[in-house]
């Protein structure tokens, strides 16, 4: 068997570039303190990186508000430091990921400046959405279309000299006009944006907000029972096709899509051979802490992707989600956007526990798997922070009633005793741009390493294990095979003998006899395996006669 294309079965850390290591003092991360950092990560065990975006940007959505898509933001450093990052990242064996962002830009980016100096109806216009105000003095918005993040999704437009003009569309906050993905220009201009970094030695693409580039032209009120006019529209595929096309004439370059879909069929059309190479899997992030849950997920996942071809994604926690270790450690362990449920308690011990045993679950099942930075520390959501701190635009658009994403966004513990916890050098001029808990003192790095029962060591050594296990890492397409296992406990194989068990339910489970114990997510006692805690086990007793023809995830 020869080794699958790296990004078939890669483990991808999620860098959030102002929260990872300020190397200049500024309380804000940058390049250079990635750079420094490169041996840590290539110590974690990691494939690549995925940068969350690193462009010039005023910072209304942190960075999610493009304003030149060709450069790199001062904060963080410089074009040329980009580039010795990528390169740098190879001789470790770690690729790089960016972050593209093609619905919208940020309304400092030179065309939408353009595009407020041009009168109504002139070209520049026309690469976003401007439409005229409805009744008599053109003062409701052109739809009824909500922004995601709170607030009507149409902000009005001021003539040079006073009186109001046009309304622009914003599906995000008003800082972010969406582009006209109708307009020639538009898709010319992402596609050599593409080129631009592909030149750069960039390996993939992350697509922000990838189903929603497209919309219905009529700009229709959506009523009960609608197809959405602005996502998931049969015409955003030809987008991602061109773009195929575009990372075809490269090599080894992948596109993966941040698609939040709930209907399975919908969402494998991204998966056609001739569009993007992977789809993160957000139905697997939500799913509660539940072993029949979790299974309906793991088999609906693997049905769907077998049948495009294409290796699934898995992944726990992103810059957009509560942490997982506060989400497992509350009475309702699921996660939906649009309810972030700060009011319940957390117990953090039982949620470090389960994150630990989901640690172990997630990297034995097929496909790569998706780190975010401080999940290998067991870092927590931080639920109190100041309220004049947070910055995220879904905190202010919807009065405080929804938390927003700062809580999972906050710098990364290094070293020491107190913040700046080696985040910032010693003599930083500015302190972390968000507060971090003292108590991280005891998650630091530095605390965590060489302790054999910190979280950082567990996935040291599960990023290592799965490397050197050919069934997971080298062939991540070897099928898993579910074993009879009581309710609660998950059981599956992975090629011949290897065995990953996870115990979600509240009694101990007897572990099989004479099997090995490769890494387990907590104590072991007398062969059981307590609630919370997962297991990977050789078992050379049991070799799996395997018929051909079987599917992942087919049960035994
Ligand atoms: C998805 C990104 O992950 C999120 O952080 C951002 O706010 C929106 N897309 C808008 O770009």
């Amino acid at each position: 068997m020869t080794s699958s294309p790296w990004w078939r079965g890669a483990a991808i850390y999620e860098l959030y570039v102002q929260s990872f290591a300020d190397a200049d003092g500024d309380g804000i991360g940058d390049l250079p303190g990635v750079r420094a950092r490169l041996p840590y990560l290539a110590a974690l065990g990691i494939d690549a990186i995925w940068f969350s975006p690193w462009y010039p940007s005023p910072r209304s959505d942190a960075g999610y508000d493009v304003a030149d898509y060709r450069s790199i933001d001062p904060a963080f450093g410089t074009l040329d430091d980009a580039d010795a990052l990528i390169a740098e990242g190879h001789t470790h064996g770690i690729r790089t990921i960016i972050d593209i962002v093609p619905n919208h830009c940020s309304d400092q980016h030179q065309w939408f400046q353009a595009a407020l100096a041009a009168p109504p109806g002139a070209a520049e216009r026309a690469r976003f959405w401007f439409r005229p105000g409805r009744g008599p003095g053109g003062d409701i918005p052109p739809n009824g279309w909500q922004s995601i993040f709170g607030g009507p999704a149409w902000t009005r437009t001021t003539a040079p000299d006073g009186t109001p003009g046009e309304w622009y569309l914003h599906l995000f906050a008003p800082e972010q006009p969406d582009f006209n993905w109708a307009n020639p220009e538009v898709r010319a201009e992402f596609e050599a944006i593409l080129r631009f970094w592909f030149d750069r030695g960039v390996d993939g693409i992350r697509i922000d907000s990838a189903a929603m580039l497209t919309k219905d032209p009529r700009l229709p009120e959506i009523g009960p029972g609608d197809p959405s006019p602005h996502a998931d529209r049969d015409d955003v595929h030809d987008i991602y096709r061109a773009w195929r096309a575009v990372a075809e004439q490269y090599s080894g370059r992948v596109l993966i899509g941040e698609i939040w879909l709930a209907d399975a069929t919908r969402f494998a059309r991204y998966l056609r051979p001739d569009e993007m190479h992977t789809v993160f899997n957000f139905p697997y992030l939500c799913c509660p802490w539940d072993a029949a849950q979790l299974r309906e997920v793991i088999d609906g996942t693997l049905a769907f992707h077998a049948a495009a071809g294409a290796p699934a994604t898995w992944v726990l926690s992103n810059h957009d989600v509560d942490r997982h270790v506060s989400r497992y450690g509350r009475a309702d362990t699921s996660f939906g956007l649009d309810r972030r449920d700060h009011s319940q308690p957390v117990d953090l011990a039982l949620g470090t526990r389960r994150a630990r045993a989901a640690a172990l679950l997630t990297m034995a099942l097929p496909g790569s798997v998706y780190l975010y930075q401080g999940e290998e520390l067991g870092l927590w959501e931080v639920e109190d922070l100041p309220d004049d701190k947070r910055q995220d635009p879904i905190w202010h658009r919807t009065g405080g009633t929804d938390p927003g994403r700062d809580g999972c966004r906050v710098p990364l513990p290094w070293a020491g005793s107190e913040p700046p916890f080696g985040f910032s050098p010693p003599d930083a001029a500015k302190p972390p741009w968000l507060p971090q808990p003292v108590q991280w003192r005891e998650l630091t790095v530095e605390a965590q390493t060489s302790d054999p029962e910190s979280m950082l060591e567990l996935y040291r050594q599960a990023l290592r294990i799965r490397r050197a296990e050919a069934a997971l890492g080298e062939h991540p397409d070897t099928p898993m095979t579910w074993r009879p296992a009581p309710d609660g406990v998950l059981v599956f194989d992975r090629g011949d003998g290897l065995c990953c068990v996870a115990n979600l339910s509240a009694a101990p489970f007897p572990l099989p006899g004479r099997a090995a114990v490769l890494l387990a997510s907590g104590p072991l006692a007398d062969g059981l395996l307590p609630p919370d805690t997962s297991v990977w086990l050789r078992r050379p007793d049991v070799p799996l006669a395997r018929p051909p023809g079987r599917r992942p995830g087919q049960h035994e």
